[in-house]
């Protein structure tokens, strides 16, 4: 007996203790924690009651400090800080945007992202969540199978039964931990939830407290403290399970983020995010910086429907979102790393587009070779990259 488990032992893959601690995606408070505890330490600035930071290093914290050296004041105690700090740019887009959101959700209404797939909303939503609270942890996804107690709170029947119900048996959802601890909840994809779920937010939402009718007295209602506010997201694209009540959209303050205005910082996030990724796959190489241009120009191309030079593109059905170039770009770093004499990495360009084009509408192929035959063609005339993409065209009829 002792002889077979040392056997499988022998045959158990080794995993080092840290790998098993390591997240795939750990929260937005863990990845910045150094920069929260900086900010917080230098934070100077008026703060709403209930707040981790104030609404100023808040936008710091997720618009970045710009490339300025940001400096503790003098007399700070915290000697696991540094001096100073450059606080890095996380969300692209308007400062102007953030701004807003910060000043919502320190109003009496809650705050709406809406956007297409793939622009950033759920990453918004978690930095302003940990910003203002310093937690993003209290989150509710949205489909057609939350219910209501997902907003309010269920039961432990084991102790319910046991004990009768209390405080024991309770078992609060993040809208009520939100209320009782004035931390913002953040719900996402809010239009997938049943209308009945999205009536109950609106009571919440406008009334600020959650009534428990099985408790009796003070542990009968729970009232919000400073601090509690909602953050939800909402696709532009996919409506959803059913449209949002005009009474729940009073509710909010709508934000629309537009995708990233300039070729040049789409390019620099797709670089960075691609390389983070690849550096957790444990590939050092960097993408190619050719390739990354051809990528996301083409991404910007079909988005948008026209070109920098002016040409119209036939835009297809799909959303062409910076999210997808993030995992493309990483995915041809990845082969590149792991297969490095099979293919020219340019080579993966049409098949990866194609993946990425050809979703819901069977003609967006089409559409895509059309793509080739106007722009790329045009293009391939004053640049290699461009000709040698042209000669793969073959590769979007497979
Ligand atoms: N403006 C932006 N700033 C920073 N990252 C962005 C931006 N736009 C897109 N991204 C990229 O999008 C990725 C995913 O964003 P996120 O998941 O928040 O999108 P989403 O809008 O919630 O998408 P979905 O609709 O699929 O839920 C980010 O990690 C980042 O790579
Ligand atoms: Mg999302």
């Amino acid at each position: 007996m002792a002889k077979r488990a040392a056997k499988s032992d022998e045959t158990a893959m080794p995993v080092a203790n840290s790998e098993l601690r390591r997240k795939q995606s750990p929260p937005a408070e863990e990845r910045f924690a150094q920069e929260l505890a900086f900010l917080k330490a230098a934070d100077t600035s008026i703060r709403p009651d209930g707040w981790f930071l104030s609404p100023q290093a808040i936008v710091t914290f997720v618009c970045g400090s710009r490339g300025e050296t940001l400096r503790l004041p003098k007399g700070c105690e915290d000697k696991s800080l540094p001096d100073s700090l450059v606080i890095t740019e996380k969300f692209v887009g308007e400062r102007s945007l953030v701004e807003r959101c910060v000043v919502t959700l320190a109003g009496e209404r809650g705050l709406l992202l809406v956007v297409e797939p793939g622009t950033a909303k759920s990453m918004l939503s978690e930095l302003l969540a940990t910003g203002v609270s310093g937690t993003s942890a209290l989150t509710i996804q949205g489909t057609a199978g939350t219910t209501e107690e997902h907003l309010r709170y269920s039961w432990n029947y084991a102790f319910l039964l046991a004990q009768g119900p209390g405080d024991a048996a309770l078992v609060p959802s993040p809208m009520m931990t939100g209320m009782k601890n004035g931390q913002v909840v953040r719900i996402e994809e809010v239009t997938r939830c049943l209308p009945e779920v999205q009536d109950a937010l609106i009571s919440q939402m406008s009334e600020r407290r959650l009534m428990i009718p099985e408790l009796q007295g003070d542990s009968g209602s729970i009232f919000a403290r400073p601090g509690f506010n909602v953050i939800a997201t909402a696709n532009l694209r996919d409506k959803g399970v059913s449209e949002m009540s005009a009474a729940l959209k009073r509710r909010f303050n709508f934000e629309v983020i537009a995708p990233i205005a300039e070729h040049h910082r789409e390019v620099d996030l797709v670089r960075l995010q691609a390389t983070a990724l690849l550096h957790e796959s444990n590939v050092q190489t960097p993408v190619d910086e050719g390739l990354l241009d051809i990528l996301v120009t083409a991404f910007r191309d079909l988005r948008v429907g026209r070109t920098v030079e002016g040409w119209n593109v036939e835009k297809p059905g799909s959303v062409m979102s910076t999210a997808e170039a993030v995992a493309i770009a990483a995915s041809i770093g990845r082969q590149a790393a792991y297969f490095p004499s099979q293919k020219d990495p340019l080579s993966l360009i049409p098949c990866l587009l194609l993946g990425a084009v050809l979703k819901d509408d069977a003609q967006d192929r089409a559409r895509l070779l059309a793509y080739w035959d106007s722009t790329v063609k045009r293009r391939a005339e004053n640049s290699r990259n461009w000709q040698r993409l042209l000669e793969l065209r073959q590769e979007l009829m497979q």
